[in-house]
């Protein structure tokens, strides 16, 4: 059986997990309030969202479920749904392209939706403009599409990067230019990324794609790169999706020339609606290869010629997701009132606990149950915390026997790859060779993770266990977390 060790954290720079640590500067490390203070501030801000808990999320309660993976997807409050229905019952929406009342009625809230996006992001109208997207995959692809991709460019990646940030690397092949990846190091952060941008960039148009934050590790890759990059002459796209729904991007601060985000992992209502924020100048670089209804100023089908509309609206395609786009308010006022700033500290919180305890498990013998993959701190790190139970003979156990207890347990937790290869392979230590072997005597037999896994042994993790608090999640649901672990090896 499983003996609790207490484990001894380290938390330079992190947001304390209890009243007795202390809320710290973020760079120096020393304390900003006084012990009192803190447990006071902590006690009020734990009581909102317990409040919240009742009120707004009390549907995981009556279905008896921990959820602990918004990383996979945040959820919604119950007050944006009433409120979007609410919206829906007593207004007429047309669809957009047109010139009638209710067209103008879907136009003025997709509007007013830009707006709010671009302040949640403190970025300026006057830089930037917002086009709606299906989810963030489709925001990634409308650059990959579009950027000039040529021999004389490059296209550099971090080896941390979902998949959808991933397949840029067929756009660019396509193009003809270089596809290169920054390395991660032990702790899955980038290994010298300066040295890896300098190396890479070509004469003439470079791509740098990285993400704010991983959705495997929950790395915090430095945005500092992004002028970095800008000041050796690369683009920058920046992939949000896993930073934004917990942190403050500051666009002013960091002037990406592309945002790419999802809008269901910040307030989990609507899906079908991402977002491709650009820069307007870096968006006039960029070359569409196609047009569609709603892009265009006018097509001739006699002259075959077309004229694309200048700024956002000529990136998307088709009819806007009007009635989905209309549940952004709602969502936007929600974590305003609750406040970015409480949602961080909830979250930290609770990954530290998480973090915590889950080093705590040891087997008998002393030896550790549970690897995480990662930063096994808070230090520069979001709240997706990524790892495996390893069994008291050594070996790692099946993450799919973890998900499969888990969802017994009412535990939403996630397990396999997590749709990011570059850190799988860094976090598992796969030989390139032997992997590149087993994925094509996998193939051969119809691909399975199992028939992966069969082939590269038992010494190789063939995926992990991510469990990833956010704002509904609770003290008792990571104890929920860790009875499940504690109840698998
Ligand atoms: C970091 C990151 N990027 C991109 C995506 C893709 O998002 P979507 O599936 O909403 O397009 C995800 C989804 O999990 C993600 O976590």
């Amino acid at each position: 059986m499983v003996r609790r060790q207490t484990a001894n954290l380290l938390l330079v720079g992190s947001i304390p997990t209890g009243a007795s640590r202390g809320f710290h500067n973020f760079r120096t490390g020393s304390p900003l309030l006084a012990p009192t203070a803190i447990a006071q501030a902590k006690s009020a801000a734990d009581e909102f969202v317990a409040h919240l808990r009742d009120t707004e999320f009390a549907r995981l309660d009556r279905a008896g479920l921990a959820y602990v993976d918004y990383t996979g997807s945040a959820l919604y409050a119950e007050r944006q749904v009433r409120s979007h229905a609410d919206l829906l019952e007593k207004s007429v929406f047309g669809n957009p392209h047109s010139e009638s009342g209710s067209s103008q009625a879907s136009t003025t809230i997709i509007d007013n939706a830009r707006v709010m996006l671009l302040e949640f992001l403190d970025a300026s109208p006057d830089d930037y403009v917002v086009c709606f997207t299906a989810n963030a995959s489709a925001a990634i692809k409308l650059i990959a599409e579009s950027f000039q991709f040529s021999s004389e460019g490059s296209l550099l990646l971090s080896a941390d990067n979902h998949n959808s940030m991933n397949g840029i690397r067929e756009f660019a092949l396509r193009g003809g230019s270089p596809v290169r990846y920054l390395p991660l190091d032990d702790e899955l952060r980038l290994r010298e990324p300066e040295r890896f941008l300098r190396e890479a960039v070509a004469p003439g148009q470079n791509l740098f794609g990285f993400p704010a934050q991983s959705n495997f590790s929950g790395v915090k890759h430095p945005l500092g790169l992004i002028s970095t990059a800008h000041d050796l002459g690369y683009t920058v796209l920046l992939d949000a999706a896993a930073f934004v729904p917990a942190n403050q991007l500051s666009l002013s601060e960091w002037p990406a020339d592309f945002v790419a985000l999802s809008m269901y992992k910040i307030f989990g209502l609507p899906t079908g609606v991402g977002a491709l924020v650009a820069r307007r100048d870096s968006l006039t670089r960029l070359r569409r290869p196609w047009f569609a209804g709603g892009t265009v100023e006018y097509v001739s089908v006699q002259n075959r010629t077309h004229l694309l509309r200048a700024g956002e609206t000529g990136f998307e395609d088709g009819t806007p997701a009007f009635l989905n786009i209309a549940a952004l308010e709602p969502g936007f006022d929600f974590i305003a009132e609750v406040g970015l700033a409480r949602i961080n500290t909830h979250v930290m919180s609770l990954t530290g606990e998480l973090l915590d305890r889950l080093q705590s498990l040891h087997h008998d013998d002393g030896r550790p149950a549970v690897r995480i993959y990662g930063p096994s701190n808070l230090r520069a790190r979001g709240a997706t915390v990524v790892f495996n139970v390893i069994g008291s003979n050594g070996r790692v156990v099946p993450h799919q026997e973890v998900e499969r207890k888990a969802r017994d347990a009412g535990v939403v937790i996630r397990a396999g790859c997590f749709c990011n290869p570059g850190a799988s392979e860094a976090a598992f230590g796969f030989p390139a060779e032997a992997a590149a072997r087993c994925f094509g005597a996998a193939a051969e037999q119809g691909f399975s993770i199992e028939r992966f896994g069969s082939c590269m042994g038992e010494k190789f993790a063939v995926g992990a266990v991510r469990a990833s608090p956010g704002l509904a999640t609770n003290l008792r649901d990571i104890e929920r977390v860790i009875a499940v672990i504690n109840g698998c090896h």
